[in-house]
Order: C-alpha cells, then sequence, then structure tokens
C-alpha cells in the first residue's frame, strides 16, 4: 500500500453524535457531552497506540474552530507565493531525533489561528498541517513563520488519499489514527480509505438534526454500495459504554 493504514476511533452517543450540539469545539468548555461518557474498563485510545503504534493522530479543524466562525485576519505576506505553494518540511523540525509522532490538522481553508506546535500531554509529538492549493496564502505564510511544518495536495478540498501517499513518502508514517469528527471521517469514508473503525458507543442520546454525527459525508449515489465490515471484537465495560472494532471488508464500490 502506498498509503499509511488509516484507523478510525471515535466517541458517541448512541444516536452516533459525536458532539453535543452544532459549532462546538474540543475546547469551549461545554462538557454536556462529557455528561454521559463513562469511565472505560480499557483505555481505548491507549489501547489503539499499543496494537497500532501509529505515528499521526489526526483531527480536522472542526475540532477546533467552529464552523460558524469568523477566522480573523492575517499579516500580509512577504514570502514569495511559488515557495508556498509547495510542501513545508523544515529540516530541523523533521529531523528531530527525538520526535515520537505528528500531530495533524486538516485546515484547507486556513481557520485556525495560534496552532500549539508541541503537547505536554504527548512529548515528543508535533502539529503538522494538511492543506491545498486552495488554502489562503497569508495561512501558509503564517505556517512557515511559525515553522509549522504541511503538506499540501487537493484544490478546493484537501486531498486526503494524496496526502497521505506524502505522509509516508516524506515522513515514513505506516499508521494515522483519525480522532476527528464526523465530517472528516465521512470524507475518509467517501475517500475509500478507512482500513479499521472503533467506535465506543456510551449510553446518552443527543438527538438534533445538524448536530455532528458519525461519518457525515454526501448521501450515496444509486450505483453505489455501502462500505462492509467484518467485526474484529466487542467489549462492554460496567459502565454502559461498549466498543465496537471493525476491520474495512469492502470498501464502498459501484454496483
Ligand atoms: N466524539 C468524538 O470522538 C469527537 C472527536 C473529534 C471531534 N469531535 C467533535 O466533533 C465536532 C467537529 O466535528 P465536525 O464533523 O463538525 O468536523 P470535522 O470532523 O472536524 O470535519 C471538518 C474537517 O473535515 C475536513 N473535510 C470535510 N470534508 C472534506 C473533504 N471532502 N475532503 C477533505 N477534507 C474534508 C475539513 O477540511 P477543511 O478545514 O480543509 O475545510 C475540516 O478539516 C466538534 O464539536 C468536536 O468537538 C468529537
Amino acid at each position: 500500500m502506498d498509503r499509511p493504514k488509516v484507523v478510525v476511533y471515535t466517541v458517541a452517543s448512541v444516536d452516533g453524535r459525536v458532539a453535543i450540539a452544532p459549532n462546538k469545539t474540543m475546547f469551549d468548555g461545554d462538557n454536556r457531552f462529557d455528561s454521559f461518557i463513562t469511565k472505560p474498563e480499557i483505555d481505548v485510545q491507549e489501547h489503539l497506540f499499543t496494537i497500532h503504534q501509529p505515528t499521526v493522530i489526526m483531527e480536522g479543524s472542526g475540532s477546533f474552530v467552529p464552523e460558524n466562525k469568523e477566522p480573523g485576519p492575517l499579516p500580509r505576506s512577504d514570502i514569495e507565493e511559488s515557495k508556498l505553494y509547495r510542501d513545508f518540511l523544515p529540516k530541523d523540525v523533521v529531523n528531530n531525533e527525538d520526535r515520537a509522532g505528528w500531530c495533524v490538522a486538516v485546515d484547507g481553508r486556513g481557520r485556525m489561528r495560534n496552532w500549539a506546535k508541541t503537547f505536554d500531554d504527548l512529548p515528543g509529538w508535533h502539529i503538522l498541517i494538511l492543506v491545498g492549493y486552495h488554502t489562503p496564502v497569508g495561512y501558509l505564510a503564517y505556517l512557515q513563520r511559525e515553522k509549522i511544518p504541511y503538506l499540501i495536495a487537493g484544490e478546493g478540498q484537501v486531498d486526503l488519499n494524496a496526502v497521505f501517499v506524502k505522509l509516508k513518502s516524506k515522513l515514513g508514517v505506516e499508521c494515522i489514527l483519525s480522532t476527528a469528527g464526523g465530517k472528516l471521517n465521512g470524507a475518509l469514508l467517501r475517500a475509500g480509505i478507512i482500513d479499521e473503525v472503533n467506535i465506543v458507543f456510551h449510553p446518552g442520546l443527543v438527538g438534533g438534526t445538524n448536530t455532528p454525527i458519525l461519518y457525515q459525508s454526501s448521501d450515496l449515489n444509486d450505483d453505489e454500495k455501502p462500505t462492509r465490515l467484518e467485526l474484529v471484537s466487542v467489549h462492554a465495560d460496567g459502565g454502559g459504554g461498549v466498543w465496537l472494532r471493525y476491520f474495512v471488508k469492502q470498501k464502498h464500490t459501484n454496483l
């Protein structure tokens, strides 16, 4: 395979909601979603790290910036455009022997400001952004000024397949763990690049019509089949959470 293995891990309510309401982020202090998350007997993320040893953990921009928020302005760039619209992998960051992995975010619209570059709870992990040829010039200049590495592929939206091929060929990534919300995982589903699905259902119902859901994506065309899964394991814990682990058996295909 010329791209890394892609493993998805999501926490959901029993009705498949991955957040409490639209336009929420992981950092806005609204902890109502957590109110029904039971303390698991197994730390699923740690377990997946042991099984797969991913060197990328990936999130979408929706985890950090609400969809309804207008991003703040960026200073004008004094870097030549031709030097911005290409992969940016500063040697001192990429070749750092203490680096354990990459915290990757898809941010093709360049909406995030003030990325943390390293993380106290993940020593040795460094931020890396996935962008496209549509990404605003000022945002790429900001990433370069801050020495935040990025990989570029796609026009209009980040081409996830192409950029994953680069993660493997340029950075040696063999496994990506996506802990994103519903839309990014939905885009991975439609791109046919998910190898393993993990969902932990917790005992709560959220409801809603615009609340983020699992695998939110375009509808199937009349000539497309659903993706088929093969059950690997089921773990029900005493608190009422259920972890389902599946391999992707057959990607969605035309009839
Ligand atoms: N329960 C959980 O396990 C869990 C995990 C993570 C987050 N969350 C919550 O879920 C919510 C966010 O979820 P969400 O579904 O709104 O957002 P999301 O999953 O972050 O989806 C938005 C991201 O997907 C990218 N994207 C969408 N369609 C694409 C396509 N066709 N090709 C390439 N990239 C594509 C967007 O790229 P651009 O930015 O380039 O447009 C953006 O980065 C937040 O409330 C967050 O707290 C829950």
